[in-house]
């Protein structure tokens, strides 16, 4: 039910779903999240099960960084371990996709998006929801709270991220450069504009302390987290298109439908 005034009183109305006095395209912003969010599910699904097309040359998909068991050069402890058990699927993402998956599902930016997106009670505000009884964060809130301790996989991805993608100007031990190249380096720096404007974050570097300002290099770190943090949708939209898109091209060259232009 919503209220309205009439004749100084406040009268009931029903409200189902979808229902709204609102007259701008409120619908547009859960609309494109289940969009993207929904296809860059799918897409990272089918790519982590596929276990093939993860590599090429000095390239490495995200979706499987950093590779700890697998059969390619950039495996760290070399292939899938003999005791595996033979009827449990593997694949390298597998083991690494879990960490990054929590942390953007437990993002406090997230959250709001996907809750008005998925279980649209309501789809957005001052709109009819489903009419299913809202517990979101209270039922939530636990696992929510992850979120802070996610932040900490988040760095150490990271950092393998950045390796893989500094290595891939070496191919063959000769210096050079590809597209491929580039699209890990941006990646990288994405996913770090991202995890660095993340609130846990910003709070991580600025919370707890009466006087911010007395320790220069802490202000100026916290400064850089706060601008990324105003940016925080925007980056964690863009990161989320280019991490698939990156996956995406190494596919494309490791499979030979695309060329990767390079200087090797
Ligand atoms: Fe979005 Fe932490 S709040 S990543």
């Amino acid at each position: 039910m919503s209220s309205r005034v009439e004749n100084g009183a406040l009268a009931l109305e029903p409200r189902g779903f979808g229902w709204t006095r609102r007259r701008d395209a409120w619908w547009a912003a859960p609309l494109g999240v289940f969009v993207v969010l929904g296809s860059f599910i799918v897409y990272a699904t089918w790519a982590a099960f596929q276990n093939a097309h993860y590599t090429y040359g000095p390239y490495l998909s995200p979706f499987y960084s950093p590779e700890l068991f697998g059969d390619s050069p950039h495996a760290w402890f070399g292939p899938r371990p003999a005791a595996w058990p033979a009827w449990l699927p593997f694949s390298p993402a597998l083991l690494i996709l879990p960490f990054p998956g929590l942390f953007r599902v437990t993002c406090y930016y997230y959250r709001g998006a996907y809750y008005k997106a998925f279980a649209m009670t309501p789809p957005s505000c001052a709109v009819g929801g489903l009419p299913f009884l809202y517990r979101g964060e209270k039922a939530l809130l636990l696992f929510q709270n992850l979120h802070r301790y996610t932040l900490y996989g988040a760095f150490v991805l990271l950092v393998f991220l950045w390796w893989e993608g500094l290595n891939a100007f070496f191919r063959d031990g000769r210096f050079g450069i590809g597209v491929g190249t580039v699209v890990m380096v941006i990646n990288a720096a994405l996913l770090s504009a991202y995890a660095f404007g993340c609130h846990s974050c910003r709070h991580l570097i600025g919370g707890r302390h009466d006087c911010l300002t007395c320790t220069k290099p802490r202000y100026r770190l916290w400064t850089g987290s706060t601008w990324l943090n105003e940016r925080h949708m925007a980056f964690a939209w863009i990161s989320l298109v280019w991490v698939a898109f990156t996956d995406f091209y190494i596919y494309l060259v490791s499979s030979g439908a695309i060329r990767d232009p390079n200087t090797w």
